[in-house]
């Protein structure tokens, strides 16, 4: 799954070329081109065999039935059901299921009804047949059902044996557990086989989540779709199962629709039947092993585009009717990225065909169910007339991160979901891998430095951060950790590896973990062991023999360390001590270090005489978990300045004697183009960073960009820009901020007049480099800026073709400036924007603009609109996020958060991302205690209780930087002018 928080970085990325070693793909249990066609007609997806056929996915125990038929659905099926039983219990307990009764395969039907009824009333009914072998004797089958009525008449268990009887059990529900169990008076003997029959009802809410509506506006006409949307916990919300992800099973589907519709499941179609009442049943091949979480039905009317992968695999895009012609960027990507993949991790896709939709309502950036993989619109399509370069960026990334997804997660599978990040950090991280391979001149792994690294580091850096590993249990649990650390550090501590290992080995250890774990399920241990015995297979040093002794120490506690660099003479002296943001923090004891917060630092260096950014594995220097001080001896001489952990590769910070940091801001000021791009993105960042810990002073972090209207990479600007917004975050309610305005008012006009205002002919580094530029240029003032997106517009405005006359790089700057400076004209156009385009870019970038108004009044407008309708529910929560972002809409935000917490917790399902965005800027104690006593008054914090320890950590350290660093900024404002 890809968080929707992404969408507010837009990333860019880098990587060395890596290309995959050819493998043979004519081997093992891979085929999927010998198969025996079953009853298939279609002679397109060859080699897809029925489910009591196939022995080909690895890890099925499923032949001894072949002899078993299952009950056939019958057709039509009835729209009625018997009253539900709701037997509540008092929940609590074993949130995980006994699983005595293992599933094997599920025979699944389901039909939505969302025509001919009020949308409010939409519905689904389904059936399902789960054959099931008993592993432990029992009394009861315990699986998940959420949210459905349950036809008790219909529940039948069945001996998979001849000549026993059906079993009739009396059925209970555990509400909280979402457990419906079904006791018998019979025992069910272990080593037996059972299937169990259920009928069942649900609602097609527009929730987002399990099997919902969605729908969208052609013309006057509303068109309704339904979608699924699985991960973590609500397959259960569709259909009665065993919602683990470890408890993989084979899945027979069939969904029935109405004539004028077409329907997609993970697999390929093999057969439609017409039955009564313009209704078909679509039936689908069965699928490999595979868990719950990834499956995918979608009803609807999109039409497709497809083409053929270079290994054979069918790869189709659909979308809206209207918005198809956006869908040629995406298809190209997938198909060349997908193979990439099958190449980089030597093993075949194993599905037939590959499918990418974009979905009107998603509440997600995308899900990578398996074979079907669900889109928000922005995410995947992309009109060149009218999408931005770092859409097209964003486009790619979220594409190659739901394909590496196919390798990892789906095919090998973590056991719990306290490995949650063993599915995210890699797809964060393989994405830039099979992004690099598309678009090279994108630099685009040198960008994950500044667009995950560092965002990393920040979240990290608190006392109310947690391992990488985590403990979860429930629902709540399970959802809080789709974060930061398991995307973002996860993804961080991976490309350390690569580094640590070499990129051969790292690859060849990826090989063979999947290999061996295909269809499966692994733990990180599992990854360490596959990683370990390649390293000593390619004849590594000793040291990264066993990665589980480093590695444990990056996921197993939280945080990182930094680490001293302190010249005596011609040595240099390393030390490492833990980072925190703030020192006195009390720790909460959630979680213990059995390191003592030291860990296994790959450390790297170099000198300003014996320059070297283009270090490698060789290079490195291990600093140990015992935390004892290194010594290198005679590496330095002269006047030399040092830089540690070159590229950044390594998950730590640097710190110097403030001689050493004030020889590299003279070497920026001088020629910094001497220091890497990344590194001065790292100088900068550390700097900061350490300042706001108190390791070191403000003056020198002030120091770091000083250089910047000098600068022309794209990385360092955007790791100042991070800070500097900080500073305004601090500085924007106090007396200095006009000041601070100037200041950077000054430092982006430089490269403004450098740059100018047109892309033609620039590349995707530059055009992303000058539009940072513009933005922050008009954002603070530059007059010329600003005149001249506020003429664009009227021009815009005045405009009668359907032609969009402003550049599309500049549009998100015109629209925005022209409603900070314009009034409820200028906003009501925009909204119509928002309202009216097909290009779901377009319409984002619209949003965005209309949270750069001033007046009161509007803001207020535009934050009811974003708890309606009016505003998409997909939209809703980053609607309010980017007023809180507005010095004018944070309190706006916080008081109407406050006002309405049950109906925005409802429905987004999730306010964490919105209480992280709107105290961000809190840095009084009156703010301090705003949090606590909102806090404290609400009887179920539900999954926001983390965000809020981290809101009133993060407040508190904001009030110390300003107690620390307020005079300090205010002199050097003051010095500077
Ligand atoms: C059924 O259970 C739900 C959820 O606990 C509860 O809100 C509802 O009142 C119950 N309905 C009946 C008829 O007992
Ligand atoms: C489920 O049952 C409840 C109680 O009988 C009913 O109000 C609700 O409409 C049913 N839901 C569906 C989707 O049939
Ligand atoms: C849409 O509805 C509006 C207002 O009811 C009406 O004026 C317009 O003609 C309708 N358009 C179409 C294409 O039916
Ligand atoms: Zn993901």
């Amino acid at each position: 799954m890809l968080k929707i928080l992404l969408l507010f970085v837009l990333v860019e990325y880098t990587l060395q070329g890596r290309h995959g070693r050819q493998y043979n793909r004519h081997k093992g249990h891979h085929n999927r081109y010998k198969g025996v066609p079953s009853w298939s007609h279609s002679n397109r997806y060859r080699g897809v065999p029925s489910w009591s056929h196939s022995n080909r996915y690895r890890g099925s125990k499923t032949t001894q039935y072949d002899s078993y038929r299952p009950r056939k659905p019958t057709w039509p099926p009835s729209t009625t059901t018997t009253p539900i039983v709701n037997t509540t219990q008092p929940g609590g307990g074993d949130v995980r299921l006994p699983l005595n009764l293992y599933p094997v395969l599920y025979e699944l039907e389901l039909q939505p009804f969302i025509y001919e009824i009020n949308p409010t009333d939409f519905y689904f009914i389904g059936k399902v047949t789960i054959q099931m072998e008993c592993r432990q004797s029992t009394n009861e089958i315990v699986l998940h059902s959420n949210q459905l009525n349950i036809t008790t008449s219909s529940v039948r268990i069945e001996p998979m044996a001849p000549g026993q009887n059906p079993i009739i059990p009396t059925i209970e529900f555990d509400t909280v557990n979402h457990f419906l169990i079904l006791k018998t008076n019979t025992q069910l003997v272990s080593g037996s086989n059972y299937s169990v029959y259920i009928e069942f009802r649900g609602p097609l809410l527009s929730r987002l989540a399990g099997f919902y509506q969605s729908s969208y506006q052609r013309g006057n006409d509303t068109i309704y779709i339904a979608s699924t949307q699985m991960q973590p916990t609500d397959a259960r919300k569709a259909f009665p199962c065993f919602d683990e992800p470890a408890v993989k099973a084979r899945f027979n589907v069939t969904l029935i629709r109405k004539k004028h519709l077409i329907s997609l499941s993970n697999m390929n179609q093999i057969r439609s039947k017409n039955l009564a009442n313009d209704w078909v049943a679509d039936q689908y091949a069965v699928t490999p092993l595979m868990s719950t979480y990834l499956l995918a039905f979608v009803v609807c009317d999109f039409t497709f585009k497809e083409k053929t992968t270079a290994n054979n695999v069918l790869y189709r895009a659909w979308a809206r009717p209207e918005a198809i012609d956006q869908t040629t960027y995406s298809l190209d990507v997938g198909v060349r990225i997908l193979t990439f993949f099958e190449e980089y991790f030597a093993t075949p896709f194993p599905l037939p065909k590959q499918d990418m939709i974009a979905v009107p309502e998603f509440g997600f950036g995308a899900m990578e169910n398996w074979g079907l993989i669900v889109y928000r619109e922005t995410s995947m399509l992309y009109d060149p007339l009218d999408t931005a370069e770092n859409f097209k960026q964003f486009v790619t990334m979220v594409i190659s991160h739901e394909l590496a997804h196919m390798w990892f997660g789906n095919l090998v599978t973590p056991s719990w979901w306290d490995d949650l990040w063993l599915n995210e950090g890699f797809a964060n991280y393989i994405a830039f891998v099979g992004m690099d391979f598309i678009h090279k001149d994108w630099l685009v792994l040198d960008n994950f430095v500044v667009s995950s690294v560092h965002n990393a580091l920040s979240f990290d850096g608190l006392i109310s951060s947690h391992p990488i590993y985590v403990p979860v249990s429930n629902t709540d649990e399970i959802f809080q950790i789709f974060d930061s650390i398991s995307y973002e550090k996860g993804g961080s501590v991976i490309r350390m590896m690569q580094f640590f290992l070499g990129d051969e080995t790292f690859q060849r250890g990826l090989q063979l973990y999947i290999t061996e774990r295909a269809y499966g399920v692994a733990s990180h241990d599992d990854l360490w062991d596959a990683l370990g015995r390649q390293s000593i297979i390619d004849g590594k040093p000793q040291k990264v023999h066993d990665v589980k002794r480093i590695m444990d120490t990056w996921t197993l506690q939280m945080n990182y360390p930094t680490v001293f660099m302190e010249r005596i003479g011609n040595d240099i002296k390393l030390s490492q001590s833990r980072y925190l943001r703030d020192k006195n923090a009390t720790d909460p004891g959630t979680y213990n270090s059995s390191f003592g917060y030291k860990w296994e630092i790959p450390f790297t260096f170099t000198t300003q005489t014996n320059k070297d950014f283009n270090q490698n594995d060789a290079d490195i220097i291990w600093m140990g978990k015992e935390g004892t001080d290194i010594l290198l001896s005679g590496v330095i001489s002269g006047n030399d300045w040092f830089i540690g952990n070159i590229k950044q590769y390594g998950f730590y910070r640097v710190n110097y004697p403030k001689d050493n940091w004030d020889k590299l801001t003279d070497q920026l000021k001088m020629d910094h183009t001497i220091i890497h791009p990344v590194n001065r993105a790292q100088i900068i960042n550390d700097a900061w960073n350490l300042a706001k810990s108190g390791d070191l002073g403000m003056n020198t972090a002030l120091k770091t960009v000083e250089y910047l209207s000098m600068e022309d990479s794209y990385f360092p600007f955007f790791a100042a820009n991070n800070e500097l917004v900080y500073v305004r975050n601090m500085l924007e309610r106090t007396e200095l901020y006009g000041d601070f305005s100037a200041f950077m008012k000054k430092t982006f006009s430089i490269p403004l007049s450098e740059l100018g205002y047109n892309n033609t002919g620039s590349g995707h580094l530059e055009i992303l480099l000058r539009r940072l530029v513009v933005e922050r240029a008009c954002d603070y003032g530059n007059e010329d800026c600003i005149n001249n997106a506020i003429s664009s517009f009227q021009n815009l405005m005045q405009g009668t073709g359907p032609i969009n006359p402003i550049d599309v790089d500049s549009r998100q700057n015109v629209y925005a400036t022209a409603i900070k400076y314009g009034g409820v004209k200028e906003w009501d156009f925009v909204y119509n924007r928002y309202k009216t385009s097909n290009v779901a870019s377009e319409k984002l970038t619209s949003l965005v603009a209309l949270s750069y108004s001033r007046e009161v009044w509007i803001l207020s407008r535009f934050l009811q609109y974003s708890l309606t309708d009016d505003i998409r529910r997909q939209d809703g929560l980053i609607a309010m996020r980017l007023i809180a972002r507005n010095p004018i809409g944070r309190s706006l935000v916080w008081d109407f958060l406050r006002g309405n917490w049950n109906d925005i917790t409802n429905r987004f399902g999730s306010a964490s991302f919105l209480i992280r965005e709107v105290t961000a800027k809190f840095n009084t104690e009156f703010d301090l205690q705003s949090i606590q006593t909102f806090k404290d008054s609400l009887p179920n914090l539900g999954n926001a209780a983390a965000a809020f320890d981290r809101a009133i950590e993060t407040t508190r350290a904001n009030i110390k930087w300003m107690d620390s660093n307020f005079q300090i900024i205010k002199d050097w404002l003051q010095n500077l002018s």
